[in-house]
């Protein structure tokens, strides 16, 4: 039953580091890894490449429904695939992240995700990382925790990712972005990014990822217990 599988979820604001702690968690513990946002941003990179308007509701459902999203993992990374193309490094280009937080905010786009991504939950267990992980699509998850990070601190991350894809770009410019999306994930009203009451919360501004991970993994053994009852009952 996949009520019973065991699901961590990892919700918190663009840069808190939030996909990194999910994907460590889930190597650690050999469970499956989702990241929803992902799946948001291919939606946004489909609704860039055909021209649609990204606050059109109704173009943005269309294009959401008829999309064939799939996930390959590899050993050491995870691709994703639309309509059978690899588009793995294009989700990851800042205009599709933007373009990624204005489609979300459609409730017809978000409904047509939800099967994919419950369906990721499988024994022995889910890590998922995004906005509502904890609060709408597995509000039932063995362990919850929010991230947050200062603004300047994240869009110094932001700034470190970039470079390293050879791309420049101002601190001033990253912090302006980060603060539109924030806005915006939090004030929609389809699944807006809140705290659920029961999830943990850790402020990884001055964190390593080590620490992060750290402050998180002191949050398990009682959880892992539970979930072995559960799975053999
Ligand atoms: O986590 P990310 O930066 O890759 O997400 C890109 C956008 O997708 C984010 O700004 C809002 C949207 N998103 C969402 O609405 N719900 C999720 N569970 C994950 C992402």
């Amino acid at each position: 039953m996949p009520e019973t599988v065991p699901v961590i979820a990892v919700d918190g604001t663009a840069g808190s580091g939030k996909g990194t702690l999910a994907r460590n968690l889930a190597n650690e513990l050999g469970w499956h890894y989702l990241d929803s946002g992902a799946l948001y941003r291919a939606i946004g990179l489909a609704v860039l490449e055909r021209g649609a308007n990204p606050d059109d509701a109704g173009a943005c459902s269309e294009i959401a429904r008829g999309l064939r999203i799939e996930t390959q993992t590899l050993p050491e990374s995870i691709r994703l695939l639309l309509d059978g193309v690899d588009v793995t490094a294009r989700i990851r280009e800042p205009e599709v992240g933007h373009v990624a937080s204005r489609v979300s905010v459609h409730p017809e786009v978000r409904r047509a995700l939800l099967d994919h991504q419950r369906a990721a939950r499988r024994m022995p267990g889910l890590v998922a990382d995004g906005r509502d992980m904890g609060t709408v699509i597995f509000p039932n998850a063995c362990l919850k925790i929010h991230l947050t990070a200062s603004l300047e601190e994240r869009a110094r991350r932001r700034q470190r990712q970039l470079e390293e894809m050879g791309i420049n770009a101002r601190l001033n410019t990253l912090i302006d972005e980060l603060n539109q999306r924030d806005l915006q994930d939090m004030r929609r009203g389809a699944s807006p990014l809140i705290q659920a009451p029961d999830a943990i919360l850790i402020d990884t501004s001055a964190c390593s990822i080590e620490e992060v991970h750290a402050k998180a993994r002191a949050c398990l053994p009682g959880i892992l217990t539970q979930s072995d009852k559960g799975t053999h009952s």
